[in-house]
C-alpha cells in the first residue's frame, strides 16, 4: 500500500498558486485549482519541458512552451482529450490538522 507523504499545512498552497515540492522518490507540482489541490508531474508529456513555467488558470495548466493544456485533476489535454500522454497525476489529500499529503505513486 503506498504511504501518504505530509508536504506541509494547506497555508503553503494558496489559491490559484503552484508549487514544486520535492520528496524522497520524485518532485511533483502542487497546484491549488481554486481552492481545490491537485498533484502533477514536473515535467510536460509533449516535450519534457518544466510546467512549473506554465500558467494555472482554473483547473487547467497550460506548459509555456508550446501551449499544451492539462486537466490538472485527471491529467487530460483539454484541445486533445484522447491524446495518449496526459499529464501524470497523483493522489492529494488533506488531513483533518489541516496538512497535505501526497502518494507519488501515479493515479
Ligand atoms: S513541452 Fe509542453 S507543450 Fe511542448
Amino acid at each position: 500500500m503506498a504511504k501518504w507523504i505530509d508536504i506541509g499545512p494547506t497555508d503553503q498552497f494558496p489559491t490559484g498558486t503552484m508549487r514544486c515540492v520535492s520528496t524522497e522518490d520524485r518532485q511533483v507540482i502542487v497546484c491549488n485549482a481554486d481552492g481545490k489541490l491537485a498533484a502533477v508531474d514536473p515535467a510536460c508529456p509533449h516535450a519534457g519541458k518544466p510546467m512549473i513555467d506554465g500558467e494555472l488558470r482554473g483547473k487547467v495548466l497550460t506548459c509555456a512552451y508550446h501551449a499544451y493544456a492539462y486537466d490538472v485533476f485527471s491529467g487530460r489535454n483539454t484541445d486533445f482529450p484522447y491524446e495518449e500522454l496526459p499529464l501524470p497525476t497523483y493522489p492529494i489529500r488533506v488531513t483533518d490538522a489541516g496538512r497535505v499529503e501526497i502518494q507519488t505513486t501515479r493515479k
